[in-house]
Order: C-alpha cells, then structure tokens, then sequence
C-alpha cells in the first residue's frame, strides 16, 4: 500500500500482553514512528522513546482516532496507531480503512502498513494445547456495532457447522447478559461435554486460565480482558497425571 505523500501511517498489533509477545517487526515499526495513536492501557504497553509523541485516546473513539493519524500523516508525520494483539482483528486496521474510504482523496494517497501481532484466541489456545487444531471461527460477542439477533444467527450457524468458536469482547458492564445467553443458545446445539476455555489476560502476569464443560460455563468467570474458547463435539481432553489436561482438536475430522 504505497502511496506518494512522505508522512507513514502503520497500524500496530502489539500482541496479547507481555513484552515477549511483541513481534520484532512490531518493537521497529513503533520505534521508528514520531508520534503514538491509541487507546491510554495499549500506548502504555509501547516501550518509551525519546523525542516521540502519544497521543491517547478514549477506547470508543476509533474513528476519530484513525482520522486524526491520517490527517497527521498527510501533513508529513511518520504515524504509528497501535492495537492490542493483531491490529486487524476487532480493532484499528479495519478502523483506518474505514476512515481512508470515508475521508479526503489525500487519504488515499498515503504509505498505509499493517504490522500483524499475535491475537488474543492464539495466545488463550496456545496455554491450553491446541484447540483450534481444526476447522475454528471468531465472534465479537458485542452488540455494540452490529444487532444482538445478528451476533445470535452467527453463533447458531457455526455451531450447527463444527467450528470451534473463539468469542472476542465476551463480557463488560454495559454488556453484562450476552455471555449467558450465547451460552444457552450453544446448549441447544452442542453437547454439554463441550470444553469451554476462559483465557485471562493472557501472556501477562495476571493471566488467569480456567476449563469447564459447556453445561457448566459460568458467564461470570469471563470479564473485559477474557478470551472464551467454545469447543466443537470433535474437541477433546488429554487428562494426564499431575498436570493440567490438553486440550486439542483433531486434524480430521469426519
Ligand atoms: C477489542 S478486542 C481486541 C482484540 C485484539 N485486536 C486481538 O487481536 O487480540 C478486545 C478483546 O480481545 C480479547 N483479548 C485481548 N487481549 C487479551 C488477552 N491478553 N487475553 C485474553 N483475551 C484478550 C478480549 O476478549 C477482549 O475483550
């Protein structure tokens, strides 16, 4: 995406949490930037230079975040807007698109880069074993930019078709129901023996992981910072002495 103005504009995923989980490619995309666009706890997260400006914002100002590094791309700066885990899933890439196709032609004319992190589900899985070892989708449970019946057709629809769903945006205080209602619509579809994974805060020091069967997922395990991880019938545990169970779904399927 290579354009003719000399101002930069990258979107960043700076990966799950942890330092360690920060890609090469993401630590020198964010240290060659002049200035810093994003949500207050994710800028925080984006090792500190000197010289170089942050600018934070409120975590529903997507848009006019995007906007505003854009226009200061246009105007010549070297702009890096940063996103929790992959920064083109649930979040800023496809936010910078969106304002690039809404706004001036100068838009369209910039160095646009997106520098890929590692997300949420494959942190959560990877602490578990290999849940999405098979056919998988992701589902933002918030309602917030598309209708609830919509969030419960797709849920219904990947069910019904075998994939392992990993639910983004599970829970939060505005939200505090739709946790427990895409449980009991899942019920209807899939055995109880189900296993649910509820990834905390993965890859930082508060991470906090916990297994339970579909029939028994209590919504209030899951909060803001949670990655749940619905098995297909296929996924299965490997119980093994003294240590916690693999979880994993197979290769094949039938
Ligand atoms: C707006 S979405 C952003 C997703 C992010 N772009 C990614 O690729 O992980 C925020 C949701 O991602 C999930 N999430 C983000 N970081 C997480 C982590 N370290 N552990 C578990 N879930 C996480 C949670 O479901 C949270 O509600």
């Amino acid at each position: 995406m290579s354009g003719t103005l000399t101002g930069t504009l990258t979107v960043v995923g700076l990966g799950p949490g942890g330092p360690h989980q920060m890609t090469p490619e993401a630590r020198a995309a964010l240290d060659s930037a002049d200035e810093l666009y994003g949500y207050g706890p994710y800028l925080a997260r984006a090792p500190e230079r000197e010289g170089q400006v942050r600018h934070a914002s409120d975590n529903r100002e997507e848009l006019d975040r995007a906007t505003l590094a854009l226009e200061r791309a246009v105007a010549g700066a070297k702009v890096a807007v940063v996103s929790g885990g992959d920064a083109g899933v649930f979040a800023m890439a496809a936010a910078v698109c969106e304002a690039v196709e809404r706004g001036p032609e100068a838009f369209r004319a910039l160095d646009i880069q997106v520098v890929p992190g590692v997300t949420a589900m494959l942190a959560v899985a990877a602490r578990v074993g290999a849940p999405l070892g098979h056919d998988f989708c992701a589902i933002s449970l918030s309602d917030n930019l598309k209708p609830w019946p919509l969030v419960e057709k797709r849920l219904k629809a990947a069910a019904e078709a075998g994939f392992v769903i990993a639910l983004y945006n599970p829970i939060s205080k505005a939200r505090p129901w739709q946790l427990g209602a895409a449980f009991a619509l899942l019920r209807d579809v899939l055995p109880g023996t189900v296993p649910v994974i509820f990834g905390r805060a993965a890859g930082r020091p508060d991470e906090r992981i916990t297994l339970a069967t579909l029939a028994a997922a209590d919504p209030a395990v899951a909060d803001m910072a949670t990655c749940v991880i619905i098995g297909s019938p296929e996924t299965r545990l490997v119980e093994r002495p003294g240590l916690p169970p693999l979880v994993y779904s197979p290769r094949s399927a039938r």
